[in-house]
């Protein structure tokens, strides 16, 4: 029997520590459980919650919350080389660092501490570090809300981008993942090193050839220096993604801004860090009431204790507005506002 609470404190229940409240409120933790109040009439809408660690929730939600708690982590195939791992939507994403890590399972230790659940991160194909979710990604099961089916996707379905997948474009709002499964090495790691603050960081570690665990170390310290803990502070990581500009609009901005950094996507596509363009227009580690942009990285919106997702929402249209008047570029949301 599904317990259903009515008006519900989600702010335990989303990273941002906003007040907002769910009018009804149920926590599935079997796929069965999951079908079943889907189809349940009673509640015609539906708002899915995963570890509400990318979204804003800007007002109350007025219809039923379903938090997804699926929770297992099973081997679906393995050879001498690699296993298959299949992780249910509800575990936490970093415990699952840490159990490959401890299992010797190489492929997301550059993706350490990441805050949010292994369901989500295919939505967004979370990245850092040089490594994005789809590099190891195999496939996710997931159900149609509407229909109550299940359906499995692979890496082509899923049609990955930067901090996108078919889950947050076409079928935005159609699925709920409940499983991910995702291919790791058991031994010849591929260790990814290309990012220059890894180099510097195991440099200081004094490693010279690094681990998986020494990988994730250095990733865990060099988020701890820049990022906020949400559990200390409120936050959703980068609230913003980086602009990608085509050449001309790049070369105006360059001749503009010749100090500004850059990565170059592709001949034609060039990719400008948003924390720049936000610390340039003068917005790092100022606060606004209890609102405000975190000191030691300017694309993280932080709230103080008491910000609420509405004041959040203005201080975030206060900055785009700015880097648009400032440098002629639009910088868009990376966490979805409610
Ligand atoms: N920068 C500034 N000022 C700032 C922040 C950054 O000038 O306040 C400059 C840095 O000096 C550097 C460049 O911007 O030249 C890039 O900074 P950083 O390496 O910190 O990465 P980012 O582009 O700001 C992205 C991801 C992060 C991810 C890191 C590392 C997005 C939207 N964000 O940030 O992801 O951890 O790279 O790979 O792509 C997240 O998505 O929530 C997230 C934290």
């Amino acid at each position: 029997m599904i317990q259903i609470v009515e008006n519900k404190n989600l702010k335990q229940y989303n990273t941002f520590g906003v007040n907002a409240y769910a009018k009804y409120f149920a926590e599935v933790n079997t796929v069965d459980e999951l079908h079943q109040i889907l189809q349940d009439t009673r509640f015609p809408e539906k708002f899915i919650l995963g570890g509400g660690s990318n979204m804003l929730l800007t007002k109350d939600v007025d219809t039923l919350v379903i938090h997804i708690n699926l929770k297992g982590i099973s081997i679906d195939f393995e050879d001498d080389y690699c296993v298959h791992l299949k992780i249910m939507a509800g575990e936490n994403w970093h415990q699952l660092v840490l159990y490959c890590l401890e299992n010797n399972y190489g492929g997301i230790e550059n993706l350490s501490l990441i805050p949010g659940n292994t369901g989500t991160a295919p939505i967004q194909n979370i990245g850092a570090y040089g490594v994005e979710l789809k590099d190891v990604f195999v496939s996710c099961e997931a159900m149609h809300v509407e229909r109550g089916e299940m359906k499995t996707f692979d890496l082509d379905a899923c049609q990955f981008g930067y901090r996108s997948s078919l889950f947050k474009t076409t079928e935005k709002g159609n699925y709920i993942i409940t499983s991910v499964t995702l291919k790791l090495t058991k031994k010849d790691h591929k260790i990814n090193v290309g990012y220059g603050a890894i180099q510097d960081e195991l440099l200081k570690m004094n490693v010279e050839k690094p681990t998986i665990q020494d990988v994730s170390k250095a990733v865990i310290a060099i988020r701890q220096s820049k990022l906020p803990d949400p559990n200390e502070l409120g936050n959703s990581g980068s609230f913003f993604k980086n602009p990608v500009i085509d050449r001309p609009a790049f070369e105006a901005f360059i001749s503009r801004f010749p100090e500004a950094p850059f990565y170059k996507v592709s001949e034609s596509e060039y990719k400008i860090p948003a924390g720049w363009l936000i610390e340039q227009a003068g917005f790092k580690g100022k606060r606004y009431g209890d609102a405000g942009v975190h000191a030691k990285q300017a694309l993280v919106l932080v709230n103080y204790g008491n910000a609420t997702g509405a004041e959040i929402l203005v201080l975030s249209k206060k900055i785009r507005a700015t880097i648009w008047e400032r440098f002629g570029i639009e910088i868009e949301a990376e966490v979805n506002v409610v």
